[in-house]
């Protein structure tokens, strides 16, 4: 089987946007103790912060960070994590049933982000606390100084912060969520928390909670009646989606951009419903701002009994393969190929749990085999995206029907071309002929390949370069065409200039 594509500098959709590369720092599991922070580490620097996760979390090419839930913030106090540390409360965190002892905080959170040249995204508790609780931690952030809270910011960490990316809550339609609410109630705090931080800082951009999955029984009605209330207010609406292959269907599972792609397009075309509506001109972008691949039960909170309650247990440490990577590449193509609408993305999360990045307490940190095709995506997309014109067999899966074999997305940058493609049957390799002869590229730069004869082949502490990308040598570029056969189950990056 063959497939053609076509690439030219004329088929822009948007800028790339930066803030496609985010990722997700929750208080669960082990994604904050151990993971990104550990004092006593022996890689652990005078704040605390592991320097191997530190270094790891730069060369993944992260742009921005989610902080602190996820689920977790729905009960958080933020002040708890600020201020001297022997004085900081351990309270119960019913999200996943552990112990958080506030050793790390708002302080320490923008410390590392400074470190690790990310911009942090901030969530608000709007699940039991309201537009009070959000204006003081605005201040406290953001002001400059000479008000009680953020004089106190001055006495604790320094400068202001400098906060720009607000969630107005998190997942308040799940009925898992400490504080969930009517698409109504939520909506009108929502809107009502916006429009009060707007009159401290009027240049926030502030996200609205869409649905916690688009297979929710309210998706649709909740993203059409929370913009309703809060249309004017907000500049984002939240999209959240994990997929896993716990069924053994890994056509469908290799397909999961299909998915992607028809939830952003939903999304979408709700808001311009609701701009429609309200006669507005303004478009809502999207923040997809928890995406990735998770195995197993998803209301899970916690392994053992109910009695017990510890402080940063395992919690979805799930270990990734090949066929993993193959999706999250396919979904970050999905990501970028919306970038006209996607605003923010973040991969969840960073560190442990359900992570690209994971570590042992006291041991070594190393990437999952999903680590390299963010890093790569991350590293060579550039300039404009464009949208490719493709002609490719079919895979046939039982979720989503037929479907193209080969997914690609293009940036160009100046003369440079990026591509980024799947193969995402399971059938066998496909010869794939790219038309780049309009964006004047003669020289193939970089070609890597993630595949491996094993698909589920993976990374460990004691085997941690098992799975890494491959330089791709079949890659020929003549005449304007780049040939290449690209192997069942695999991701590709070409760079050409
Ligand atoms: O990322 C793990 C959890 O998934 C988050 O806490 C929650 O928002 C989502 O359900």
């Amino acid at each position: 089987p063959a497939a053609t594509l076509i690439i030219d500098p004329a088929f822009t959709i948007a800028p790339v946007n930066r803030r496609t590369f985010g990722t997700f720092v929750e208080h669960m599991g082990r994604c904050v103790y151990t993971g990104i922070y550990e004092p006593g580490h022996a890689t652990a620097d005078e704040d605390g912060f592991r320097k191997d996760v530190l270094e790891l979390t730069r060369e993944l090419g992260v742009s921005v960070v989610r902080y602190p839930g996820g689920n977790f913030v729905s009960g958080y106090r933020w002040e708890d994590g600020v201020g001297p540390r022997d004085e900081r409360p351990r309270r119960l965190d019913l999200a996943w049933h552990s112990i958080e002892t506030n050793e790390f905080g708002l302080d320490e959170f923008s410390r590392w982000c400074a470190k690790a040249g990310v911009e942090p995204m901030m969530a608000l508790n709007l699940g039991t606390r309201g537009v009070q609780e959000a204006l003081d931690l605005l201040e406290y952030s953001n002001h400059p100084g000479g008000t009680a809270l953020s004089d106190l910011r001055e006495q604790h960490g320094g400068a202001p912060y400098g906060i720009k990316l607000w969630c107005l809550g998190n997942e308040l339609d799940g009925p898992w969520q400490v504080g969930h609410k009517t698409p109504t109630e939520y909506g009108r705090l929502a809107a009502e928390t916006a429009r009060v931080m707007r009159m401290v800082e009027p240049d926030l951009e502030l996200v609205a909670c869409g649905s916690s999955s688009s297979r929710m029984p309210l998706f649709g009605t909740w993203e059409r009646d929370v913009l309703r209330e809060t249309y004017e207010f907000v500049e984002y609406i939240s999209c959240h989606a994990y997929y896993g292959n716990d069924d053994g269907d890994t056509d469908s599972f290799l397909a999961s951009a299909v998915n992607m792609d028809r939830f952003i397009e939903s999304v979408v075309a709700t808001a311009d419903h609701v701009g429609a509506e309200l006669k507005s001109s303004k478009k809502i972008g999207i923040s997809f701002d928890e995406w990735n691949v998770w195995y197993g039960d998803r209301s899970r909170r916690t392994d053992g009994p109910h009695d017990q309650w510890e402080v940063a247990p395992r919690r979805i440490e799930d270990e990734y393969n090949v066929t993993d990577a193959v999706v999250v590449g396919n979904l970050l193509i999905s990501l970028l190929r919306h970038s006209d609408r996607v605003g923010v993305a973040c991969l969840a999360q960073l560190a442990n749990v359900i992570a690209p990045i994971m570590t042992e307490p006291g041991g070594p940190a190393w990437r999952q085999p999903t680590f390299h095709p963010f890093a790569i995506t991350s590293r060579l997309a550039a300039g404009q995206v464009l949208r490719v014109e493709t002609d490719s067999p079919l895979t046939t899966t039982d979720k989503y029907g037929d479907v193209a074999a080969i997914d690609a997305v293009a940036t160009y940058d100046d003369g440079k071309v990026a591509i980024f493609a799947v193969n995402r049957s399971t059938d066998g390799p496909i010869e794939v002929t790219i038309d780049v002869s309009r964006t004047g590229v003669t020289t193939v730069a970089e070609a890597l390949i993630m595949h491996n004869e094993d698909p589920l082949a993976t990374n460990s502490a004691t085997d941690p370069d098992h799975v890494v990308p491959q330089q791709f040598d079949a890659a020929k570029l003549a005449d304007g065409k780049l040939t290449v056969t690209l192997p069942a189950i695999s991701w590709t990056a070409v760079s050409l200039s």
